[in-house]
């Protein structure tokens, strides 16, 4: 079975995306902390991994030494709500970390893992949008989003030549810890995601494409 590693694994899109995954797909969850839902699916979990401290990088490597690997989603994040008026510099720099130099040296990490034709994904947001931004609020998960879409670009075209693809997605407005108040469920968002990475190739590698039809401006 081919392989798929998972990180963001213990709340919200990680759970669904393995439950819709791990009967085609040898799974490794990757978390903090394996919460009662994950444990539930029965899939390989690596715990212990904190996305907020470099040294995950190396500790995630190792866990999954000799493992190579088929599908990469890069799905872990936090969203620090801010304005103008509370802008600060630890959480810029927390959102920049988690959610933006942790997904680009997760992939850096593994890339001597992953398959020819292996596809990696990018859990970015429509916040990211530059093109798309109407209102001022969000400084720090907006620009870090921004900052992993360019991450996502640059990846797409370092792998060109191993024909390994990698997507930018949003996953929609999602009903999650994150989004209380999201218009869509999990499920929908999920299953939307993974029409994306089944059509995920050399064409439209490099892309930042929401969990719908729509392809979304940088
Ligand atoms: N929900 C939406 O409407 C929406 C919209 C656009 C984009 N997104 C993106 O989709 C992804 C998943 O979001 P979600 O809605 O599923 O959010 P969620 O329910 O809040 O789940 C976030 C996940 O990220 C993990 N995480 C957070 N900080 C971490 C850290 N320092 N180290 C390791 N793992 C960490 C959490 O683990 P713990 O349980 O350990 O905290 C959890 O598994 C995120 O990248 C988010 O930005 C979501």
């Amino acid at each position: 079975m081919p392989v798929a590693v998972i990180s963001g694994a213990s709340r919200g899109l990680g759970p669904g995306l393995i439950r819709k995954l791990k009967d085609s797909h040898t799974i490794y969850a990757v978390c903090r902390e394996a919460s009662s839902e994950l444990k539930s699916l029965r899939v390989h979990i690596i715990e212990g991994i904190d996305f907020s401290k470099k040294e995950s990088f190396e500790k995630l490597k190792k866990a999954l030494e000799g493992v190579e690997i088929d599908l990469l989603l890069n799905v872990a994040g936090i969203y620090l709500r801010d304005t103008f008026e509370t802008l600060s510099i630890e959480a810029i720099e927390k959102s920049f970390f988690v959610n933006s130099i942790a997904p680009l040296f997760v992939t850096k990490t593994l890339s001597d893992q992953l398959n020819e034709h292996a596809k990696v994904l990018m859990m970015s947001s429509r916040m990211g949008s530059i093109g798309d931004a109407s209102t001022s609020r969000s400084y720090a998960y907006r620009a870090s989003k921004s900052a992993l879409n360019m991450f996502g670009k640059c990846l797409s075209l370092e792998f060109k030549n191993k024909n390994i693809s990698v997507l930018l997605v949003h996953p929609g407005s999602v009903r999650t810890d994150m989004n209380p108040d999201g218009q869509i469920s999990t499920e929908t968002s999920v299953n939307g995601i993974l029409e994306k990475i089944k059509f995920l190739d050399a064409n439209t590698s490099g892309k930042f494409l929401a969990f719908d039809e729509r392809e979304l401006p940088w």
